[in-house]
């Protein structure tokens, strides 16, 4: 075999402009994910239609290391018929991460949407019992864990189920079958079942929208009290963070939260971060709602997104040492539910907007301060 100098030169070029690109990347993260490093694991969620685009993988694979199914683990996609599991979907996401070296999220065990209604009825088509739901709960859950093992890193044991001022979720099938013990009952059973697959390092985790707000926040923190004294795992709280452009909720509000989980001894996770935009309209983690009283809103592509972004951004970096991962709930504006809030950090053609160099300085500035 001969080489001639021609093609020498071309590779010994070529190996210093990739050294040179590894060094200068080493210095200046130009994505997210390297920006990141250090600080806290940087997620996003994906629908399965995101893995044959080649733009939005090329993003999720460089911008971040944490991945969520967005519909693709939840009860109607995974055990539409009692005992027959689909495992597909979810399967392309896991296979994403793994080959990309990303951490995955299982969204979600126990939820009182997208559940289907098999669930809760009864042989005779009456009411089930609280024995039949939670025995299908933990087969359920048995299923899932095992499929997975070894390839999912934190699970979404419970979602959404406090209100607002912190009472139980009012209108939650689960509570009506089980009774009021049935998060606890949960949380057991994941932890029986991660025992079981010895996967006692998988996290386990509550996730809910607006827990900011004090009567919830107030609500959670004595759950993972009353569930430490019991004995009943619980490692980290997951905040959905459907949040506002205009200050709404405040960076004094959101602090304030941040410390009471930290009090708890549980991991925060920023599980499903988007920033409406749209005047007239709240973002409610329901939906984008009317409510004439929002004004002030950023235009999607203003600054004012930006720095917003920017500004919750910097608190997440001050907090980094409680915070497990922080994953944004979609790739650019028009994969996001939120139609018409444009609260992502790419646009609708997958450009990055402003907002997405306002967190990466945030993260740079963030890094250069944990070298110090
Ligand atoms: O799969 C059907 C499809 O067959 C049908 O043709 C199509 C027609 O509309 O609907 C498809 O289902 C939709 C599904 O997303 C998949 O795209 C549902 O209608 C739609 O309601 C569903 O919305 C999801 C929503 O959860 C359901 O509650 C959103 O994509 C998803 O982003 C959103 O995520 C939730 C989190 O799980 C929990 N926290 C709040 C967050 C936002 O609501």
């Amino acid at each position: 075999m001969s080489i001639n100098l021609k093609s020498l030169s071309v590779l010994a070029a070529g190996v210093c402009v990739a050294a040179f690109a590894l060094q200068a990347n080493a210095q200046e993260p130009t994505r997210l994910r390297q920006a990141a490093e250090g600080l806290f694991l940087i997620g996003n969620a994906a629908p399965t239609r995101a893995f044959s685009d080649l733009i939005a993988s090329d993003i999720l694979a460089q911008d971040f290391d944490r991945l969520t199914c967005e519909n693709e683990m939840k009860w109607d996609a995974t055990e539409p018929q009692e005992g027959q599991f689909r495992f597909q979907q979810g399967d392309t996401l896991v296979e994403f991460a793994q080959k990309y070296n990303m951490k995955v999220h299982g969204h979600t065990f126990l939820w009182h949407s997208q559940t289907p209604n098999w669930v809760f009825q009864g042989p005779d088509g009456q009411r089930a019992s609280r024995e039949l739901v939670l025995k299908r709960l933990e087969n359920h859950i048995r299923n899932l864990m095992t499929h997975w093992k070894g390839k999912i890193q934190s699970w979404d044991v419970c979602n959404e189920c406090f209100e607002d001022n912190g009472s139980p979720r009012g209108f939650s099938p689960w509570r009506q079958a089980i009774g009021e013990d049935y998060m606890e009952q949960a949380f057991r059973i994941a932890d029986k079942v991660a025992k079981e697959l010895g996967e006692e390092k998988v996290l386990l985790v509550y996730n809910d929208f607006n827990m900011y707000k004090p009567g919830k926040v107030q609500a959670v923190v004595n759950m993972v009290k009353d569930f430490k004294s019991k004995g009943v795992r619980i490692d980290a709280i997951g905040m959905q963070a459907h949040w506002q452009s205009n200050d709404d909720p405040d960076i004094a509000t959101i602090e304030a939260a941040f410390k009471a989980y930290a009090g708890t001894g549980c991991k925060i996770i920023i599980s499903e971060m988007d920033i409406n935009t749209r005047n007239g309209f709240r973002n409610s983690g329901r939906g984008l709602e009317r409510d004439d009283s929002v004004q002030g809103n950023a235009d999607a592509s203003a600054d004012a997104l930006a720095k917003r972004y920017k500004d919750v951004f910097d608190l997440f970096v001050k907090y980094h040492n409680d915070i497990y991962a922080v994953t944004l709930w979609g790739i650019g504006d028009s994969w996001s539910w939120l139609r018409g809030g444009q609260p992502l950090i790419f646009d609708g053609n997958l450009d990055p907007k402003p907002c997405y160099y306002s967190v990466l300085e945030s993260l740079k500035k963030g890094q250069k301060e944990l070298k110090k």
